[in-house]
């Protein structure tokens, strides 16, 4: 997963939509938004758009219709299968389960693991990852501190792993720490025990290649909004068995080959992968979407890679100069993509969020980031009272100005204090006496 960064301008990425947003502030002026928000959700792309506009006339039912707009829907839809498994390095087995997101893709794998299988994962993972396997099959092994300590904490739990099907689980770059898990390398000892490997790449991939086969894992998920594909799609990728014999979890139209009238039951004869776990009409204009963004960011790796570290190099050094910055770090041995998690002593990472919105037209994420095991811990060690931390998430939409407001504003808030009163209210800071407006077509 290295990849050769050359130096590059940030106007080479593919551009997002939305790039001159201009938001409210609660001063009254307005100025343009500074989304550092990428990890959560992702702007779109605009070719993105490009492509879902130019389907958009085509779009009609998809398996469903003689029509020739049907046709066109649906070659559209089974073509982005053969997208996405070209973008991750998938073999041609593999199935390409198209999904809402990376948490549906997880609970469907979950759903469809052999009865007794023994799965292990990191008790950092997201609660996407982490919520789906639960009880006495599952060993969670503490967060390590290192890459290697990663490493031979999986040998040791899958040899302590009762015998028949294993699973590990594993996210590719942590979406509290953006760091990076040697996935190549768990994958090995996965392989050593016998056990499958499943790669949570909702923070991966939009960020560096991924190659399913390089990596040795077998199975991939990830999200179309955090892709910059906010159209409704998530993918799960991998070997067919298990999810061949398993029973659908979402049951309607499009998962049966034949239903017949049994009097006082139905019978029902379940499709094969994918369609199988595919219920429902499907969402073409997200597959679609998805499927363009993959090959948008396949033809930019560099530049953006480069653009995202020459960002995050910058902002982290920024961010070291502001007092009482602490930022959260699981693996300390890695690289990260564009995301940094921190606190700063003496200030509420809410209040934070809050003033940096109304104030200064930035977006950040605070919480515990649907990873509230890890943070609690993580913000614990850095020496913080809270179980919450503020994070800061760049992507293609991000520029310098950007980083360079965020920096500023959280020095002028830190040591200037907020030029505005903020108040608690059903647990969040929000700014008393907030004019802003929201969009007219909100109105
Ligand atoms: C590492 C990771 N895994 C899984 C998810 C879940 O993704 P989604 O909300 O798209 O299902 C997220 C979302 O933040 C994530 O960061």
């Amino acid at each position: 997963m290295t990849l050769a960064i050359t130096k590059t301008t940030s106007t080479a990425v593919p551009a997002v939509v939305g790039a001159d947003l201009r938001v409210p502030l609660v001063t009254g002026e307005r100025v343009t938004y500074a989304n550092l928000d990428h990890a959560a959700s992702a702007p779109c792309l605009q070719e993105v758009r490009d492509a879902v506009d130019e389907l958009l006339p085509w779009y009609a039912s998809v398996h469903r219709g003689a029509g020739f707009a049907s046709q066109v829907s649906t070659r559209v839809y089974e073509q982005a299968r053969d997208r996405i498994r070209r973008f991750i390095g998938a073999h041609s087995s593999d199935a390409v389960v198209f999904t809402r997101n990376t948490t549906d893709s997880l609970n469907l794998l979950a759903r469809s693991v052999p009865k007794n299988t023994a799965v292990v994962l990191f008790d950092s993972e997201h609660h996407a990852a982490l919520l789906p396997w639960r009880g006495p099959n599952v060993q969670r092994i503490p967060a390590p501190s290192s890459s290697g300590a990663a490493v031979v904490a999986l040998d040791r739990a899958l040899a302590a792993a009762p015998v028949g099907p294993r699973l590990v689980i594993v996210t590719g770059a942590s979406n509290v720490t953006g760091e990076l898990w040697p996935v190549a390398e768990l994958a090995k000892v996965a392989r050593r025990h016998g056990a499958r490997i499943a790669l949570d790449a909702a923070q991966l991939a939009p960020h560096r290649p991924v190659n399913a086969r390089e990596l040795g894992v077998d199975y991939v998920a990830f999200s179309g909004h955090k892709i910059y594909a906010p159209f409704g799609a998530g993918v799960l990728v991998g070997r067919a068995d298990w999810l061949q014999q398993a029973q659908p979890y979402l049951v309607g139209g499009g998962a049966t080959s034949k239903v017949t009238d049994h009097g006082d039951r139905l019978g029902v004869a379940w499709s094969a992968v994918p369609e199988r776990h595919e219920a429902g009409s499907p969402n073409v204009v997200g597959v679609h979407a998805l499927a363009a963004a993959c090959e948008i960011l396949s033809r930019h790796w560099e530049q953006t890679v480069a653009h995202e570290q020459e960002l995050l190099t910058r902002l982290r050094e920024g961010l070291r100069t502001i007092p009482g910055f602490r930022e959260l770090s699981i693996l300390t041995d890695v690289d990260k993509v564009g995301v940094v998690s921190f606190t700063v002593s003496g200030f509420d990472a809410g209040f934070l969020a809050a003033a940096l919105s109304a104030e200064y037209g930035i977006g950040v994420r605070d919480g515990a980031f649907c990873a509230h095991v890890i943070v609690g811990r993580l913000v614990k060690q850095v020496g913080s009272h809270e179980d919450r931390a503020v994070r800061a998430s760049i992507g293609l939409g991000t520029t310098v100005e950007h980083v360079d407001r965020l920096v500023a504003a959280l020095r002028t808030l830190v040591t200037e204090g907020p030029k505005w009163t903020y108040t608690q209210r059903d647990g969040r800071w929000v700014p008393e006496d907030d004019g802003r407006t929201l969009p007219p077509f909100l109105a």
